[in-house]
């Protein structure tokens, strides 16, 4: 099942000449872990606030072309519609969390759908183990480190189930760790719920090991498309994203003559590539 279509999406905020997104075209499957990356400015927080109706209900501007998230043309929807289907976390945690206590937080947004309280507590219960967070639950939001507010944050995402969950530039006031955790974390979601990820990041090394597909843009369009190992050639390099060192190691052995084929994404995928070598020029 398609989640999310884009066609020909172009959205210019009111006052500016350049559109910020330009004839964007992108189908998403159900289930589908998808990373949007490329050079700040391109358009990428534009495009996630298409996917929960802010575009073009909060933010004006002229739009042309068309979105539907899970059927529903974002132009006809409102943004607290959305909101029961399409999840958002942003850069900076702080600004989602306010309660007194994890609990409180995570509760929040199924309390606010007026499900019955036993229906509540099981899901609270449920996203505070999914995000590693249950023995935090009478601290104060406010008290934790970055990384463990992120997953408060995240927790009272999950904890409304949404269909897709949208995270933008999540880890980007984390330390490597705790980014690393995170990014965990949302790639375990998968195997707990039928869940679409739209996980827009810099950190390519991290990302990659886990996308079904890689979206990169630049000025407003998307230039590259596919599976990490498909994408991450010498294109991809010269918009100058962040992609993983161990695919700019092999593009940079394939610039100098010894192509080994692929471009790995991690460094099992390397040490496979480089074995394989290996055994063919020994047979
Ligand atoms: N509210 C707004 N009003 C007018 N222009 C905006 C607004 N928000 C973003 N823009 C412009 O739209 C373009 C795309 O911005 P956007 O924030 O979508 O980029 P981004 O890829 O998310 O960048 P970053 O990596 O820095 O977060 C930029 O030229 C930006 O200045
Ligand atoms: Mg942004």
């Amino acid at each position: 099942m398609i989640v999310i279509k884009a066609q020909d999406l172009t959205f210019t905020y009111s006052g500016s000449k350049k559109p910020a997104i330009e004839n964007l075209n992108l189908e998403v499957k159900e289930g589908e872990f998808i990373v949007i990356t490329g050079p700040s400015g391109c358009g990428k927080t534009t495009f996630a606030r298409c996917l929960n109706a802010l575009i073009p209900s909060f933010y004006r501007g002229e739009m042309k072309g068309f979105i539907l998230v899970l059927g529903m043309d974002i132009s006809k929807s409102t943004t607290s519609q959305l909101s029961k289907y399409v999840g958002f976390v942003f850069q900076n945690p702080e600004n989602q969390l306010f309660s007194l206590s994890v609990e409180r937080d995570v509760a929040f947004g199924p309390e606010n759908l007026g499900l019955p309280r036993e229906e509540v507590r099981r899901r609270v219960e449920w996203a505070m183990k999914v995000t590693g967070i249950t023995h935090l639950r009478h601290a104060a939001p406010y008290e934790l480190s970055g990384g463990q507010q992120q997953r408060v944050a995240i927790a009272s995402i999950l904890a409304m189930k949404p269909k897709i969950i949208v995270l933008d530039e999540p880890t980007s006031f984390l330390d490597p760790l705790s980014a690393h955790q995170i990014i965990e974390t949302v790639s375990n979601l998968r195997s707990e719920m039928e869940i679409t990820i739209i996980l827009i990041e810099h950190r390519l090394d991290l990302a990659s090991r886990y996308a079904d597909r890689v979206i990169i843009m630049d000025r407003g369009r998307i230039i590259l498309e596919g599976p990490p190992s498909k994408v991450y050639g010498e294109d991809a390099e010269a918009i100058g994203v962040g992609i993983p060192k161990i695919s700019l190691l092999f593009n940079l052995l394939k610039r100098e003559g010894y192509d080994l084929g692929c471009t790995p994404v991690t460094l099992e995928e390397a040490t496979q590539a480089i074995r394989r070598r290996i055994m063919d020029d020994r047979s």
